[in-house]
């Protein structure tokens, strides 16, 4: 059974979006920029990381709370030495019912198989370009679109779903839209599109650099015959079309121009174990102090209960109304 959690807002918390670790192999502009993100950026130390064991018993205590849904995040949590371990650890707790990751995918060929035993049910590819010169511009590292191609076929060929995402920038990639598109439908993969968000304080994000959903749609009606599709589940976070006479979905993630925060249930756990109820948040609440003061579970489900009957985050419908500064993505989990 599980309790009725609710926030000031009435929403429950069923989606846990853990970060395993606040690196990435990607520098990608719109998320940890270079200049920013150098070879003298402190990372968290290895002491600050929560253990897997510490994840797991937050798990089994949240899910007692109405979390369901667990997606593994970072940074690039392919980049955590056993992540695979841990996707076996979370696997095996009773009330997970959907288990997925957030990669750019680039190592992904090495590690799907291993994921898929371990009893991953999906994956989540981001790929915002199927040129290799906006990939390479995009990604900061050079890094190539085929080791990611690679990746994403290796992952449907060991039997995991893969749904893309893929970051629309004005003046960078919308003329990427149409070929990713044609790409998912012929790779027979769901394609979603984000709106570029104000996420952290270093990517310089302005809006005249988001290309709205609306238009988004607009330029996929120029070639494609899309159906709309009702939501899967209250709160899902992109809206979905399907290809007349096809199975594979397009949809649109419009944070900025469309806010979803009235059905939020999510909740993010970052690399060194604070807990973020908003992705726009300014800081979050310590609980690796607490998992490491030998409270018992009732006690930190107790301390979790009380932050989330706090809740009033909407940072999305208030955007440009509020000024605050905003934790970096990397660190605390798309
Ligand atoms: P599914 O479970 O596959 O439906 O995934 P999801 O809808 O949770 O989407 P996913 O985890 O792939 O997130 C896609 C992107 O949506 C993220 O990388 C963010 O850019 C954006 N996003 C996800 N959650 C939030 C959120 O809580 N707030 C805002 N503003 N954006 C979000
Ligand atoms: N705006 C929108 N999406 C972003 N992501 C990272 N930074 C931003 C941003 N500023 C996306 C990545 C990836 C997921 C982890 O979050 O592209 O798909
Ligand atoms: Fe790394 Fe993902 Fe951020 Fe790109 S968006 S820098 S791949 S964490
Ligand atoms: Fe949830 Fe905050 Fe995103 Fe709104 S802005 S959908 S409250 S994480």
């Amino acid at each position: 059974e599980v309790m009725d959690l609710q926030d000031k807002l009435g929403r429950g918390v069923r989606d846990l979006r853990i970060s395993v670790t606040d690196r990435c192999n990607f520098r990608c502009r719109y998320c940890m920029p270079a200049e920013v993100f150098g070879p003298g950026y402190a990372f968290l130390p290895k002491d600050d990381l929560l253990t897997f064991e510490e994840m797991v018993r937050l798990v089994r205590i949240l899910v007692p709370l109405g979390v369901g849904k667990i997606r593994l995040t970072g940074g690039e949590p392919l980049l955590r030495r056993g992540v695979a371990d841990l996707v076996a650890m979370i696997a095996a707790v009773d009330g997970v019912h959907d288990l997925a990751m957030t990669t750019n995918g680039v190592l992904l060929s090495h590690h799907a198989e291993e994921l898929a035993l371990a009893g991953m049910n999906r994956v989540t590819v981001s790929l915002d370009s199927l040129d290799p010169a906006i990939f390479a511009r995009m990604n900061g590292t050079g890094a190539k679109v085929d080791r990611v191609i690679a990746g994403i076929l290796a992952a449907k060929n060991f039997g995991l779903p893969v749904k893309v995402n893929s970051v629309i920038q004005r003046g960078v990639n919308e003329d990427q839209i149409l070929p990713l598109a044609r790409w998912a439908r012929e790779a027979d993969v769901d394609l979603r599109f984000i709106e570029y968000m104000d996420v952290g304080e270093t990517n310089g994000w302005d809006m005249s650099q988001v290309v709205p959903g609306a238009e988004i749609l607009e330029i996929l009606g120029t070639e494609f015959e899309l159906q709309p599709r009702a939501a899967a589940y209250r709160g899902e976070v992109a809206v979905n079309w399907k290809h007349l006479g096809s199975r594979q979905e397009i949809g649109l993630i419009q944070s900025v121009s469309s806010p979803f925060c009235r059905d939020c249930q999510r909740l993010r756990l970052s690399a060194d174990g604070k807990i973020f109820t908003c992705l726009f948040a300014e800081s979050g609440h310590d609980l690796r102090g607490i998992l490491r003061g030998g409270l018992g579970d009732r006690m930190v489900s107790s301390v979790v209960e009380d932050i989330w009957r706090a809740r009033v985050d909407r940072y999305s419908e208030l955007r440009g109304k509020v000024a605050m500064k905003k934790a970096e993505m990397s660190y605390l989990g798309g």
